[in-house]
């Protein structure tokens, strides 16, 4: 049977799913049909050198060492496996700024409940920004996490990530930073950053497939995560007993779709081939022409926030529900996102908001897309 595909007019969700390169779908396929003839142990084997290179080239990507690199199947399987190995007791303070992702802010207050700790946010200044003076105030012995969303999930606004790290290393406070918005688009160097874990998934700046993603954890970090289980991948058996392994593959399970890793390892490779800087240009100024064409139309408000902006706009229209926007959108063709309480539960309460719509380019991103959202916009909100 012959996949019968309409592609929309315009896909502007990059920042949910962004759409693999051929060359990315080209080497999944072929892994494919390798596991179906050879067997998937054997292809494996076949790919053995192609598989290893994927965490060559994420460490080069991230700046860091092979042996701190391991593979989950997405952002919030890393940020787990890590937040899993650490212990929190009564008292202990967990810090976040006001755009923290909602699934890390959920699990916070998940261990908080189970633990005694508390979940306390950072205060923000007037353009939503963490405020850097509060932060360096609120650090005390208690404090023993700082996670940070890099770039929230919408609202354009770009954390200062690295000043977050100075701070949190002279206090020797662990600092997780979600990078799921900013790899891929920003520059990435986890030693400047000065984070402890940084996790990403590969399916959306990287255009990488979906059910991968790219944890780091700092080496000499790695001693202090407990992890409440191991088993003959994490702790291989040698000499008589099971040995904890020493690289960060010990947040992996040895089970793997490799199709999908080669498929990261082809993307990462063609965000390095296209040079990270030239991608944050060409995403930042598809983006900036988006808001301007959106600030001009009447009934459509941009809910951006920050001074620094990333590529993903956020935006509501007046009088009409987000999920409303979309599905009209949709059916002219203009994909968007709709973003609810769930993703941004902070940042969306104090700013009174209960969803938004969400445009995220690419480098890719024509100029007939914008249009086609602009028009599609103008003609429902006439419509209205
Ligand atoms: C900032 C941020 N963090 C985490 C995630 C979750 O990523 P995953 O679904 O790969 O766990 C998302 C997903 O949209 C995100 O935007």
């Amino acid at each position: 049977m012959t996949l019968s595909l309409h592609p929309p007019k315009a896909y502007l969700n990059h920042a949910g799913a962004s759409l693999m390169p051929t060359t990315v779908r080209q080497a999944m396929l072929d892994h494919l049909t390798r596991e179906s003839v050879l067997g998937g142990y054997n292809a494996a084997d076949a790919m053995a050198s192609e598989l290893d290179a994927v965490y060559r080239c994420a460490a080069q990507l991230l700046g860091c060492d092979t042996d701190e690199i391991a593979l989950p199947t997405g952002n919030a399987s890393g940020w787990r496996e890590v937040l899993g190995c650490m212990d929190f007791g009564p008292g202990d303070r967990l810090l976040v700024a006001r755009s923290e992702w909602g699934g890390n802010y959920a699990a916070l207050t998940h261990i908080a409940q189970r633990t005694g700790a508390r979940v306390e946010m950072i205060p923000c200044t007037a353009d939503g920004t963490l405020c850097l003076s509060h932060l360096a105030q609120m650090i005390d012995a208690r404090v023993r996490l700082i996670s940070l969303t890099w770039l929230p999930a919408n609202g354009g606004l770009i954390q200062p990530a690295q000043q977050v790290g100075a701070l949190a290393r002279a206090a020797g406070v662990p600092f997780v930073l979600d990078a799921a918005q900013a790899l891929g688009q920003l520059p990435v160097d986890v030693r400047q950053l000065g984070c402890d874990v940084l996790t990403a998934p590969g399916r959306k700046w990287l255009r990488g497939p979906r059910g991968t993603g790219l944890l780091y954890v700092r080496r000499d970090f790695m001693p202090q995560l407990k992890p409440r289980t191991v088993d003959q991948f994490t702790a291989p058996y040698r000499d008589g007993a099971y040995h904890l392994r020493a690289d960060a593959k010990r947040f992996e399970t040895s089970e793997a779709c490799m199709a999908a890793r080669l498929g990261l390892g082809v993307a990462i490779r063609h965000t390095l081939n296209l040079g990270v800087e030239t991608i944050q240009a060409k995403v930042r100024e598809r983006a900036e022409r988006i808001r301007h064409a959106l600030s001009a139309i009447e009934g459509v408000q941009l809910q951006d926030i920050g001074t620094e902006r990333s590529a993903l706009v956020a935006f509501t229209v007046d009088g009409l529900p987000a999920s409303t926007v979309r599905a009209q959108l949709m059916a002219q063709g203009v994909d968007v996102a709709v973003n609810g309480l769930s993703f941004t539960p902070l940042d969306m309460a104090a700013r009174g908001l209960t969803d938004v719509l969400r445009a995220s380019p690419h480098t890719d991103t024509r100029d007939e897309e914008i249009q086609a959202l602009v028009s599609a916009l103008t003609h429902l909100i006439h419509l209205h």
